[in-house]
This record gives C-alpha cells, sequence and structure tokens, in this order.
C-alpha cells in the first residue's frame, strides 16, 4: 500500500484516479483549490488540502501526507484545462499551468529525507498545434499555438530540469482529448463530448465552431487513469513523455451522429466562427505507449460514449 497525491483530484480525470488508487487499497491525498473540480467528486476516504497548486507552503502540506511520513509519489493533474480559457485568461491561466507544476517539481525535490518523490503529470496533445504530420509521433516538433499549449510544453521542459538538476524522476503523458463520466458539461469551456452529450440526450441543438470536420482522438477516461497508474507502480528514472492516445480520429460531426444514433434523437446544429487557435487535426500515435508500458487504450468511442450517457 502507498499513499499518492493527487494534485487536481477533484476534477474530472483526477477524482477518476483516485477512485482507481483507492480500490487498489492505496491512501490518497488531494490538493484542490475547487475552481472547477466538485468536493462530491472527492471520494469519503481521501484527504482533501483546499490551496492552490502555485503556493508552496500549500504543496508542501499535502505532500507531507496526514502522517507527516510523505507521500511515496504524486500525480500532478491540477491545472486550468480550457485552451479556450487560456486565450482569455492568459496570466492567471499561466501562473497555475506553469508555475504550479515548478512548484509542484520544487516540492517532490524536498519531499522526503530519503530522496526525491517520482511524479507523473499531465501534459497534452496542445503541445504539438497544427502539425499535420498525424498520428503524431513524440519526436515531432512542438509547436503550440494556444498559451495552454505553450505551458504544457514548459512542463516538459522543466521535468527535464527536475531530472538532471534537481533529481525528480518524472513521466509525462500528453492527453489526447479525453471524455466520459463526471467531465462537467455545464460550462462554455468544458469538453466537446460532454457538452454533446448532454445536449443531444435532451433533444437540444448543439454549436459547432466551424465547419465540424476537425478531428480529435477521444480517449476514455478509465484507459487514462488505469495508465497512470500503471506507469507510477514502474519504478523511473529520467523525464520520458508519452502519447496518451488511441491513434483513431473522429470528426466532431461524426461524434454528433454516433451520438444521435445513441441517443435515438436528431438535433439541430449552429454553426459559428472557429475558436482562435483551435487545431484541425490532432490524433496521436499511440505506439511508444505501447511498447513501453505494454497496453494500449481498450475501451473503444461507443463503450465509452455510451458509458458517458449513463454516467458510469
Ligand atoms: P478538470 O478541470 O476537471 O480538473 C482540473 C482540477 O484542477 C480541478 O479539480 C480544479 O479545481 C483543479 N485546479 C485548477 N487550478 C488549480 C489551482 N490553481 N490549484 C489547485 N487546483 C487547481 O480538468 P481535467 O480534464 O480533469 O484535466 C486534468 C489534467 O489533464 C489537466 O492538467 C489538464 O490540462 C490535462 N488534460 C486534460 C485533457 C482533457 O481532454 N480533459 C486533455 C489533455 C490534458
Ligand atoms: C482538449 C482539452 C485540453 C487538452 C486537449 C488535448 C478540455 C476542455 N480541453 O482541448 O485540456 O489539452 O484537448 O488535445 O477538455 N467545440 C465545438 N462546440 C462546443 C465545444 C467545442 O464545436 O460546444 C469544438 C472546439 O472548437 C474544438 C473541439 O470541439 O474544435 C474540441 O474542443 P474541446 O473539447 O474544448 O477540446 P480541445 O480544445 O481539443
Amino acid at each position: 500500500m502507498a499513499h499518492y497525491l493527487i494534485t487536481g483530484g477533484c476534477g474530472f480525470i483526477g477524482s477518476h484516479l483516485a477512485d482507481r488508487l483507492l480500490a487498489d487499497r492505496h491512501r490518497v491525498t488531494i490538493l484542490d483549490n475547487l475552481s472547477s473540480g466538485r468536493l462530491e467528486n472527492k471520494p469519503a476516504t481521501a484527504r482533501l488540502v483546499v490551496g492552490d497548486v502555485a503556493d508552496p507552503d500549500a504543496v508542501r502540506e499535502a505532500m507531507a501526507g496526514d502522517d507527516g511520513e510523505g507521500v511515496d509519489g504524486v500525480f500532478h493533474l491540477a491545472a486550468v484545462a480550457s485552451v479556450q480559457k487560456s486565450r482569455e485568461l492568459w496570466a492567471e491561466t499561466h501562473r497555475t499551468n506553469l508555475l504550479g507544476t515548478v512548484t509542484v517539481f520544487e516540492a517532490a525535490r524536498d519531499a522526503r529525507r530519503g530522496g526525491p518523490v517520482p511524479v507523473v503529470y499531465a501534459s497534452s496533445a496542445a503541445i504539438y498545434g497544427d502539425n499535420t504530420n498525424t498520428p503524431l509521433k513524440e519526436d515531432e516538433l512542438p509547436r503550440p499555438l494556444s498559451a495552454y499549449g505553450v505551458d504544457k510544453l514548459g512542463c516538459e521542459m522543466h521535468a527535464r530540469v527536475a531530472w538532471t538538476i534537481q533529481g525528480v524522476p518524472t513521466v509525462g503523458f500528453r492527453f489526447f482529448n479525453v471524455y466520459g463520466p463526471r467531465q462537467d458539461p455545464m460550462s462554455p469551456y468544458s469538453g466537446v463530448i460532454s457538452i454533446f452529450a448532454r445536449r443531444v440526450a435532451r433533444g437540444e441543438d448543439v454549436e459547432i465552431h466551424g465547419d465540424g470536420q476537425q478531428v480529435r482522438d477521444f480517449v476514455f477516461v478509465g484507459d487514462v487513469v488505469r495508465i497512470l497508474a500503471l506507469a507510477m507502480e514502474r519504478r523511473f528514472a529520467g523525464a520520458q513523455v508519452y502519447n496518451l492516445c488511441t491513434g483513431r480520429a473522429t470528426s466532431l460531426v461524426m461524434l454528433l451522429e454516433v451520438l444521435q444514433e445513441l441517443c435515438g434523437s436528431k438535433v439541430r446544429r449552429r454553426h459559428t466562427e472557429p475558436r482562435a487557435g483551435d487545431i484541425r487535426m490532432s490524433i496521436g500515435d499511440p505506439s511508444l505507449l505501447r511498447s513501453t508500458f505494454d497496453t494500449m487504450c481498450q475501451v473503444g468511442l461507443l463503450q465509452g460514449l455510451s458509458a458517458t450517457l449513463t454516467g458510469r
């Protein structure tokens, strides 16, 4: 049994990870400022520190554990996950998304008398920008378009510093578009599947930014947390980065068709201007993930969307 810290553990992906780690009989501490996360996402047996990931005192307190022994590892997921929000609140999202990560790496360096603790953290497909050489491999030149993508790339660069200069081992995952139950559908900044699934289920129109031919690689949250837990179990050194993706492409128009079929409804689409900095094609190559961890994403879109619609 180990004790892990999850930053952002009251959010969508973080709360699924907390459930999984607790089911595997680990102890869990969560650090979250509840900005997009929700208290009701916190599993009853997880310890919660309400605080800001860019505040060194809050991070240190969370990493000390409830017994002062210190945690065995950190899953760093706290971030402002919306690309669109990073356009509107540039400096504020930068503080959380980049300074928050450096704060976590620094605290991980100092966390234990026995040495630094390992960190598994969320990077993003957004670091590739509008690169059409799909499916994208990890060694493509990063060319992010958004402030969000630039900050995630900065996290990867600081992870290299964390290892080479500070001795903190990290594994970064470039999540593609993650979806599943519990993803908040109520904000305009939410992931597209959560918004469309809710609206199609209720027979309400959907808004498509642009022509709807933009393509994403949608990954089910259950696969994501299984792979995060697997990575932490491995003893790792260095500062490796992996795509976390399926390799399968789905356009928004296709996504809508599938949702309508599953719900047995037909909704109206309103096309609006494309979002500034929106990526046209985002499809990852999962080969390195497969060869390193001997696993792949297993949940197909139909199965994942059904689980999303039924909330399980
Ligand atoms: P989410 O918004 O549901 O979760 C983020 C959590 O971080 C929330 O609980 C929020 O309250 C917390 N948080 C935000 N700012 C904080 C701060 N300053 N201090 C402490 N806590 C803070 O989003 P998610 O989809 O679960 O994303 C989790 C991670 O995965 C993020 O790092 C995100 O950038 C990354 N990611 C997500 C996707 C996706 O498709 N959902 C894709 C690529 C990367
Ligand atoms: C998403 C994640 C981001 C992650 C990235 C990795 C969220 C909120 N964002 O960004 O954290 O790093 O994937 O690939 O989970 N759209 C509509 N109508 C809507 C909502 C969205 O047409 O009502 C379109 C958007 O313009 C975009 C696509 O759907 O073209 C996907 O948007 P969104 O779900 O916000 O995700 P990304 O911007 O890809």
